[in-house]
């Protein structure tokens, strides 16, 4: 277990750069993910571990990828569904096999199926236990509810009581320290819809201010003008709490190195 969880969180500053690309489990070929192959093994070196899914990692990743593999262990509805009516959709066996290293569920505290997603849960935990494999609870927001502290507390804390290793959950510019504090397990932040890519990096330097673990980013990386460069800049502020400005400059600065317009 602890070995495992050392291949996502970096043992030197104890936080970790997840890069989320599980989105088609839901969603099918989100905007940047249609390539996987071609736009996001480029991104592979800067990224402590990779969530997605099981498909994705044995169609396309290759076998020498050495570092963390969080593999997407829950689904069921599309989104032209009630999202919240997810099962299991990983055997424990499998994810053995694929020498993974930690499983991702998803868990609709106060969702239509909280009860179920709950239930996959702790199924996924005790599994876990077994094999020696750390889980992930992912607080997942339905349509209609309210993201704030107060609901982020409920939410992370249940994850946590009921046996997760850590939780991946949203950034609220209100009282997040209070979700950080009163959660006994790390906390990644999820990345959520595209920002500004100044936005995103002050997002998640506040993020690891106020006590997060690192984050787990999706269309925050994928989606920017320059995703290596973006994951670079990220990289920087959660490893090593650059500040958000300088962060941007390095993220422009990359960004038109690959354009070849400071090697012109
Ligand atoms: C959301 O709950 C899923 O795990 C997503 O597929 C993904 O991780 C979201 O990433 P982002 O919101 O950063 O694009």
């Amino acid at each position: 277990m602890q070995n495992r969880l050392a291949r996502i969180f970096s043992p030197s500053s104890g936080r970790t750069v997840m890069l989320a690309i599980d989105h088609g489990y839901f969603q099918g070929p989100t905007t940047g993910l249609e390539r996987v192959d071609v736009n996001i093994l480029p991104l592979l070196p800067y990224t402590n571990a990779l969530m997605l899914t099981r498909g994705i990692l044995r169609a396309i990743v290759p076998s020498s990828f050495n570092s963390g593999v969080v593999l997407r262990a829950s689904g069921g509805p599309s989104i032209l569904k009630e999202l919240s009516n997810e099962q299991l959709a990983v055997d424990i066996e499998d994810a053995a096999r694929l020498n993974v290293s930690a499983l991702a569920v998803q868990v609709y505290i106060g969702g239509e199926f909280e009860t179920q997603t709950v239930n996959n849960m702790t199924r996924l935990v005790d599994a876990g236990l077994r094999y020696g494999i750390p889980i992930l609870g992912v607080t997942a927001v339905g349509k209609a509810m309210v993201r704030d502290a107060k609901y982020f507390r409920l939410a992370c804390r249940i994850c946590a009581e009921l046996g997760v290793q850590f939780v991946k959950t949203y950034y609220v510019a209100e009282g997040f320290e209070t979700v950080t504090a009163s959660c006994p397990v790390p906390i990644v932040m999820a990345g959520g819809k595209k920002l500004p890519e100044l936005e995103a990096l002050t997002m998640a330097y506040r993020a690891v201010s106020e006590g997060a673990a690192g984050v787990d980013m999706g269309r925050n990386i994928f989606q920017a003008d320059a995703p290596t460069a973006m994951i670079q800049a990220v990289g920087k502020v959660v490893h090593e709490l650059m500040k958000p400005q300088q962060a941007f400059e390095l993220y422009e600065t990359l960004k038109y190195e690959k354009k070849g317009v400071l090697a012109s």
